[in-house]
């Protein structure tokens, strides 16, 4: 397939790229630039061998959005674009939804104008809030006091979807909640590259590994956990680049919702330990109060998506931090060096 991928240069979509040209398909990237870099298409490029074309494009701007991609062919759309920094969409609720939402009204006006019926969603498990249960599975309620505009702006744009699809009955759509993506491309070329205080935890992790962080900030330790830290599912990026393209090539007409995520649970101490022994560097860290919002445990129950997408994770927590640290020892500056 001619894939259109929305926030293609990001962290997530910049893995994805790779995985959907190793698998065969042509990618256009589509991506602002506003937090992701030139760079990181050069080296799927570079890794890939395949010269990969580029749209910079805001794509809440509707007409711009009409006017670019009036000329350009693709059968299928895998919508990353997006602002998702959770902090800041409570400093900034009206920025989040005019983006987060905008942007995919504009691309589904636009496949529709055009009879293109293949969407992929990139959503998140923060759409689950404080879960009444784990492992989560789909039928978790969904959307039900969420902690943040980032949060409502994701399951909005899941109801969006859902919309649409009744509206217009072609349309072939796969909702996918996230959990906490890790990890890097094993050659050190491509991987998360946060601009400024980095808001999660790996990231955080190897910056303080690298020298450019003096400590680790743990927040909370009294959760109801075994070692009362937070408890996540992380998830490494390519098993979760793996995920769209199973997705994509199992897409048929309706909306279905999957988790994306390994089924495992880790903790904050988890985490440490893992990347400690994986990079031998020392972590030094400091237990600070809960972060505002946080929840005690966000754990996927995967087996939708291993049943119906023939997907399932194969990468553990300690090959992510091994690529985590490789990403970032070898690009101590990011993309920016
Ligand atoms: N944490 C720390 N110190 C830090 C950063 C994080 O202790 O400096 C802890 C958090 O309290 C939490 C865990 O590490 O227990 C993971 O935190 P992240 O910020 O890495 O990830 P979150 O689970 O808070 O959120 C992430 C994404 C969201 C997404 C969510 C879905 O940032 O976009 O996963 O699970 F919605």
């Amino acid at each position: 397939m001619r894939v259109l991928l929305t926030g293609g240069a990001g962290y997530i979509g910049s893995h994805t790229a790779l995985v959907l040209i190793e698998r065969g398909h042509e990618v256009i990237v589509l991506d602002d630039f506003s937090n992701s870099s030139r760079e990181a298409v050069r080296r799927i490029s570079e890794l890939s061998g395949v010269d990969v074309p580029v749209i910079e494009l805001d794509l809440s701007d509707r007409e711009a959005a009409q006017r670019a991609l009036a000329e350009v062919d693709f059968d299928a759309v895998i919508h990353l674009a997006g602002l998702k920094a959770v902090g800041e969409s409570v400093e900034q609720p009206t920025r989040y939804y005019r983006v987060n939402l905008d942007s995919t009204i504009a691309l589904l006006d636009i496949m529709r104008e055009r009879g293109i019926t293949k969407f992929v969603f990139s959503s998140s498990a923060t759409v689950y809030g404080d879960p009444i249960y784990v492992p989560i599975d789909e039928a978790h309620p969904a959307g039900v006091d969420l902690a943040s505009p980032y949060g409502w702006s994701k399951f909005m744009n899941e109801r969006i979807v859902h919309g649409a699809q009744t509206a217009w009955p072609e349309l072939e759509a796969v909702v996918l909640r996230y959990f906490n993506p890790v990890g890097a491309h094993p050659s050190g070329r491509i991987g998360e590259d946060p601009s400024g205080i980095p808001n999660n935890l790996m990231p955080f992790i190897t910056q303080v590994a690298v020298g450019k962080r003096e400590r680790l900030s743990v927040f909370g330790d009294g959760y109801n956990t075994p070692d009362g830290t937070g408890v996540r599912d992380y998830i490494h990026v390519l098993d979760l680049a793996e995920g769209h393209v199973a997705a994509l090539e199992r897409i048929a007409p309706g909306v279905e919702t999957y988790n994306l995520g390994s089924g495992i649970g880790s903790s904050v101490l988890d985490v440490v330990r893992a990347f400690e022994q994986a990079s031998g560097q020392a972590i030094p860290y400091a237990v600070m109060p809960a972060r505002a919002g946080d929840v005690a445990v966000l754990q996927a129950d995967p087996g939708r998506a291993n049943a119906e997408l023939d997907w399932r994770t194969t990468r553990s927590l300690e090959e992510a931090c091994r690529d985590s640290w490789n990403w970032q020892s070898q690009n101590p500056a990011g993309y920016h060096a």
